[in-house]
């Protein structure tokens, strides 16, 4: 391999066949004379464009017909021509120098061109080569030399984290193993399962419990996981009655004046609420408001007077020594209902952070967009981050979560994406450019995911996802089915 072009921080290397050089190696350009290497990730293999080309293949493909069985290269040197038509052009990106086996990040360096020694660097030993944390390693899967490639737990503290790729690629399946590999770690993890996908968290995929099953809560809303008006706050009641179900500001008030006066008589029930509001002295219209908000709470299945329900507090507190995974499932419930469960979790979930009654919380959400309200997008990463709430946005629709979020995630999970568009989104995250998005992410196989971001050092990485011994759920019902399986 020889250094051929640099501009900017890209790199031109020209190969050969040979050279075995794939999309997504890490090459290391080493100065014999100087003690710096250079580390650049080759993004896209191209044939190198050497003049007369065109003319020489031209020119073979007419002696091919017209010679045949003869011996038309008396000077035997079409094999150095083949070598030549074959011969690669790398595009690569500079990812850093080492000095003294030091890393910088910067690219000022320009190594020599008739010096410099070109090898292949597997991934695994890059990394390791960087540093950084070793401890709470969660196994991914492995890279494209075969060795295994570990994040560790502390790459997905305190951050933010986006799982991206077009569907069935295996996003969800990635997540439930990051899932899992916190709850090893005895951390606590709340999912917000759209499909009731996480459901089988707790069982192997022979049907049996598995190691994590004690640990595995699933909440399904109106099932057992109710909740009585009794153990909530007037805050997160009228986050239910403003964003859930839209209540206009006056009603608001007088909902305030109403909850307040049942407060002060102590403990009271969903019937003392209604009866309540049935009494109140106020405008017709604003009762009507309150009644059809309170029917749509009693409707929703999710408030209870009696013994079923659960308090929120109780199921942390046993969480917080052993860890565990609460698998919020809303895959039969409605899209109101959804916001009303959403409001009530995620504003319990900020109380119990903000009183330190629990440390951190991680939370993995799918298809975010279709319960998230506006400003709780911006209130996750901003605000409930320094609270201790850490998120894990899931989608197949990358439009869906906005720029400045991409542009604070700390680590991206991408799978493949072929539509342009997708990809224009997903590059504009501060941490990777774009073009090694574009190249490397329409080319990955399902099941294969380029990790970009703090959890890989900046070192994008492309990894096969290993697989998981659980039960999947969640799958698409089909009504052909393949009589082979
Ligand atoms: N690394 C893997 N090893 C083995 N099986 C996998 C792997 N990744 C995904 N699968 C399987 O492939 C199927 C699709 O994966 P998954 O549900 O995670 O895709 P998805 O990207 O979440 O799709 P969707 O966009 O529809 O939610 C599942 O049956 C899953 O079990
Ligand atoms: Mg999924």
């Amino acid at each position: 391999m020889r250094l051929y072009k640099k501009e900017g921080n890209s790199i031109q290397i020209l190969s050969f066949p040979n050279d075995n050089v794939e999309k997504g190696d890490y090459l290391l350009v080493e100065d014999s004379g100087v003690n710096r290497k250079l580390i650049t990730q080759v993004i896209d293999v191209q044939f190198a464009s050497v003049p007369g080309l065109l003319e020489e293949l031209l020119r073979d493909s007419t002696t091919d017909e017209r010679v045949c069985g003869e011996n038309f290269d008396p000077l035997g040197v079409s094999s150095h021509i083949n070598h030549i038509q074959d011969a690669r052009m790398l595009l690569c990106k500079i990812r850093g120098t080492l000095v003294n086996e030091k890393l910088h990040v910067n690219s000022s360096w320009l190594p020599s061109r008739s010096k410099s020694g070109i090898t292949r660097i597997p991934v695994n030993s890059l990394l390791k080569h960087l540093g950084g944390n070793q401890d709470l390693p969660i196994n991914i899967g492995e890279t494209k030399d075969a060795s295994p490639l570990t994040i560790t737990a502390h790459d997905l503290d305190g951050r933010l984290n986006i799982i991206t790729g077009k569907k069935g690629t295996g996003k969800s399946h990635l997540s439930k193993l990051l899932v899992l590999g916190l709850v090893e770690y005895k951390a606590t993890v709340v999912v917000l399962d759209l499909n009731g996908e996480y459901t089988g968290l707790g069982f192997s995929s022979s049907g049996g419990s598995n190691k994590y099953s004690k640990r595995v809560h699933v909440l399904t809303p109106g099932a057992n996981f109710r909740v009585s008006l009794a153990q909530m706050e007037l805050r997160v009641m009228l986050n239910i009655l403003v964003h859930a179900l839209n209540l206009p500001g006056t009603s608001t008030r007088e909902f305030k004046r109403i909850w307040k006066s049942l407060r002060q008589q102590g403990s009271f029930t969903l019937q003392d609420l209604g009866d309540a509001i049935r009494d109140c002295k106020c405008n017709i219209h604003v009762r009507d408001a309150l009644f059809s908000r309170y029917y749509s709470l009693v409707n929703s299945g999710f408030f209870t007077d009696d013994d079923s329900a659960i308090s929120f507090e109780k199921i942390f507190e046993e969480t917080r020594d052993v860890g565990g995974a609460l698998v919020i499932n809303l895959s039969d419930v409605s899209s109101v209902d959804r916001q009303i469960v959403l409001e009530y979790t995620l504003g319990n979930l900020v109380k119990l952070l903000s009183k330190w009654k629990i440390r951190s919380v991680f939370l993995f959400a799918e298809e975010a967009h279709l319960y998230l309200r506006e400003t709780y997008w911006e209130d996750i990463v901003t605000r409930m981050r320094h609270f201790g709430l850490f998120t894990n946005f899931v989608t197949n629709q990358p439009d869906t979560i906005k720029e400045n979020i991409y542009r604070q995630a700390d680590s991206i999970f991408l799978f493949n994406f072929t539509n342009e568009r997708d990809l224009e989104t997903v590059s504009r995250a501060a941490r990777v450019d774009s073009e090694t998005v574009k190249s490397i992410a329409q080319e990955l196989p399902p099941h294969h995911c380029l990790l970009i971001g703090r959890a890989v050092k900046d070192f994008p990485v492309m990894v096969k996802v290993r697989a998981l011994d659980i039960k999947t759920m969640g799958q698409t019902r089909l009504f052909f089915t393949n009589k082979n399986n």
